[in-house]
């Protein structure tokens, strides 16, 4: 029996489907904190309750699976004490093997935001003697169609990034390789990179901004303060912590720690991630209407 967690997420649908379309969806669980919304998702699978947040709710979610894939949250803040708990609420219930989304390079020293969270529950994950996969995804190209269109609108990019790279892949393409990875079963003890395939500095992202736009875009670099106050970062409230994610992010790029390339989703599914530019090709419509 196979766990997806986050099942009612955006990643953790489009995994979900691509497992059931390798093996249909009998013997697949969709753990959630919302069983309801996933309940006719997948013919064949079972909804059960899910909460990191409640280690009550992951011994029923868990109970019997062979493997469990628990897709890091969107708690930003404080998202490493439920991974944490769900680690060992899953060695707990005797499964096989745990899989984890992580992000690139999180190792510490890395600037952004996301990166010590998803480092403790990746060591969580290494110290607890279950078996497991660190899948490390790059960053979602799907965000960039908003770069782009935003950019379009302004005639300018405003970064921090310096002239780092960053190689943007698909949420779909990451489904569709964490899907794999499930069915195949096996690479136990092993941490893979997920990229695209182009690692992309800001001068060459704003000309592909440019192009799929049909007008000028202009690179415009500007320091970590400025670009917090320019995103709202010093006014209080929900915008804060967006705005200190996005400068925490452009810093890690900065540093040269997003500037990964890996075949590695060719290589366990047989196809290549769709290259960014085919990504802002389908929205050219949605990206030029803001330009
Ligand atoms: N690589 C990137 O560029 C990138 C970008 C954004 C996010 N991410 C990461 O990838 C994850 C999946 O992305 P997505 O696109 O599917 O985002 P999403 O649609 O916003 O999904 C958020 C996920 O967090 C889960 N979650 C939140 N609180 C939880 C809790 N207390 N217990 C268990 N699960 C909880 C949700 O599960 P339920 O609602 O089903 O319980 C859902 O699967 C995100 O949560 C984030 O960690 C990566």
């Amino acid at each position: 029996m196979l766990v997806i967690t986050g099942a009612s997420g955006q990643l953790g649908r489009a995994v979900a489907a691509e497992v059931a379309a390798r093996r249909g969806g009998e013997g697949l669980v969709l753990a959630t904190r919302s069983p309801a919304a996933v309940a006719d998702a997948i013919p064949g699978a079972e909804a059960r309750r899910a909460d990191f947040g409640d280690p009550a709710s992951l011994a029923d979610a868990f109970a019997g699976a062979d493997g469990v894939l628990l897709i890091s949250t969107d708690d930003i803040a404080d998202r490493a004490t439920g991974q944490m708990a769900a680690i060992d609420a899953a060695k707990a219930a005797g499964v096989g093997h745990v899989w984890y989304t992580s992000m690139l390079s999180p190792e510490p020293g890395n600037p952004a935001i996301i990166a010590p969270s998803h480092w403790a529950t990746e060591e969580h994950l290494r110290a607890s003697g279950v078996d497991h996969t660190i899948v490390r995804a790059g960053f979602y190209a799907d965000f960039q169609v908003y770069e782009a269109a935003a950019s379009a609108a302004s005639g300018e990019f405003v970064h921090n990034r310096g002239r780092g790279r960053c190689a943007y892949l698909t949420r779909a393409d990451i489904a569709r390789t964490l899907a794999a990875l499930l069915v195949a079963g096996g690479r136990a003890g092993e941490t893979l990179s997920l990229t695209g395939t182009e690692s992309l500095d800001a001068v060459e992202l704003a000309a592909r901004y440019a192009e799929v736009a049909g007008r000028p875009v202009e690179p415009v670099e500007i320091g970590d303060e400025e670009l917090l106050e320019a995103l709202g970062g010093s006014t209080e409230g929900h915008n804060q912590y967006g705005a200190r994610l996005t400068v925490s992010i452009g810093q890690a790029i900065r540093a040269g720690l997003l500037d990964l390339v890996t075949d590695t989703v060719r290589e366990l599914t047989g196809s290549a991630p769709e290259p960014l530019e085919a990504v802002l090709a389908r929205h050219a419509a949605a990206i030029r209407q803001r330009g």
